[in-house]
Parts: structure tokens; sequence; C-alpha cells
């Protein structure tokens, strides 16, 4: 049960349960901040285990962790976290997730791979390389769409096949002190998006390319990194504005289109 479009003024200063079907569970992890720059948390779990997808910075690694405790009883349930790209407000906390779960499997692509270990990272870890698809023991399965240049070259958003939710990482973002969890005025939305997409993305020809590997695809919800969650009734016209986006390059270079 997708419960996104049933969630009436949720409490946000605790985890939110989004989907549930038998012994699934995704939840948003939420953090409390007053800033335009919001990060959003969220726990897949898939019977006795569970996947962070994209930790966040290290000042959060203590909430979270406790809210990850709250909701699975033990910490050494979580056998991974999905790491969109290194920002260190998606992946600087990794270090303290290693320290505690050392077997964790860090679930990325290769160019950000790269880069995570100059965290401070001490050792090997378990490289989970996203150009396949990730499997839990119970057979549920996420897969993985590259989105390159949005806005790394190494980046992929997190497609769960159980509740056909989007897990975006800085596409779809949005920046607004005025947050709610769920999106519920677009046209007001696309402006908070606006002040993170035409900065950040590389140019139309990316968000267009990646606006064309998802839109056929069954899509009940866009989870983003930053901002509020993008309900169904939404998903086409967010499609919609990355084909029209105007970014990066384009607005840097107009000359040279
Ligand atoms: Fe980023
Ligand atoms: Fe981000």
């Amino acid at each position: 049960m997708n419960y996104i479009d049933k969630l009436e003024m949720p409490d946000t200063t605790k985890p939110i349960l989004l989907f549930e079907e038998d012994d699934y569970q995704i939840y948003w992890l939420g953090l409390n901040e007053d800033s335009a720059f919001r990060v959003n948390v969220y726990l897949i779990k898939s019977g006795d285990e569970a996947v962070i997808v994209d930790p966040g910075n290290r000042n959060f690694f203590e909430p979270i962790k406790k809210e990850v405790i709250d909701i699975l009883g033990d910490v050494n349930k979580v056998i991974g976290a999905v790491f969109c790209h290194q920002d260190p407000d998606v992946a600087a906390s990794i270090v303290d997730w290693l320290d505690i779960l050392p077997d964790m499997k860090v679930i990325t692509s290769s160019r950000t791979n790269v880069l995570l270990p100059f965290y401070g990272i001490k050792g090997e870890y378990d490289f989970f390389d996203i150009t396949q698809e990730f499997t839990f023991s119970n057979g549920k399965v996420l897969s993985f769409i590259e989105s390159p240049f949005l806005h790394f070259p190494g980046a992929f958003t997190t497609y769960c096949n159980t509740s056909s939710f989007l897990f975006s990482g800085d596409i779809f973002a949005a920046l607004d002190i005025e947050w709610s969890l769920i999106v519920e005025d677009f046209d007001t939305h696309k402006m908070a998006m606006d002040l993170f997409s035409k900065d950040y993305f590389a140019s139309n020809i990316a968000t267009r390319g990646y606006a064309m590997k998802i839109e056929d695809l069954r899509i009940e919800a866009i989870l983003p990194q930053h901002g509020s969650i993008i309900p169904k009734k939404f998903v086409k016209n967010s499609i919609d504005y990355l084909k029209d986006l105007q970014c990066g390059l384009d607005i840097i270079y107009p000359y040279l289109k």
C-alpha cells in the first residue's frame, strides 16, 4: 500500500511509513532542519534486512541511527546503503556507518566509489556496483538508472520494483524554507526545483536524456534527496519539467547553442 497520497499533516519529527506490502516497508527518516537545503534520508526494509538510501552528513549520523534502531530493533539488519553520488550531504556519514557496520554493502557507481574513500575510510569495504540489480534475501529487487551529469558524471537513481518508487537523489530536488513532506501545488514546487536544478544540472541534453529514460517506467512516487516527495499525480509534470528545463551550460553559454 502506497501511503503517500493518504498522509494528512504527518508528524515530521519522527519516521514516516510511506509504503508497506507484507514484510516490505519504506520509511522517510526525517530530520527537522530549519534549512532550505533540507535533506531526506530513506530506509527500505525487506524482511529482516534493510538498506539506507543516501544516509547524509556526519551531524545526522546519531539521530538517523536512532531512527533506524527504533524501526529495525537492531542496526545490524542494515545490510547496505545507497550513495547516489559522493557529495557530503549524501555520503559523509559513510565513515560512521562503516565503523559500526564494516560488512555493509556500499551500493554505488564506480565513479562515486573512486571518491568515497576520501572521507577517511580506513581499509577495504564491500562495494556493490549499480550496473547490477540489488536483490534482498527475500527476492525483492532494487534497480538503478544512471543519470549522468545530474549533477555528477557518475550519478544514478534507484528504482524500487516492489513499490515503483523512484529515489531520485538530487534530481527533482527543491530548495524552500516553506517545506511540506509531500508536494501540494506543482506550480509553486516548480519554482523551488528551479532554485536547485538550473544551477546544478549540466544542460538540457542531460535532463532530457534522463527524462526519456524514465518516461515509460511505472512510477508511483518520486523521492528526492532535498525538498518534498512528489506524489503520483505530479510524476508526469515532473518528467515534463526535466524535458523542458534550461539549465547549466544552456544559461552560461547561450550563444553556443
Ligand atoms: Fe549533490
Ligand atoms: Fe544533494
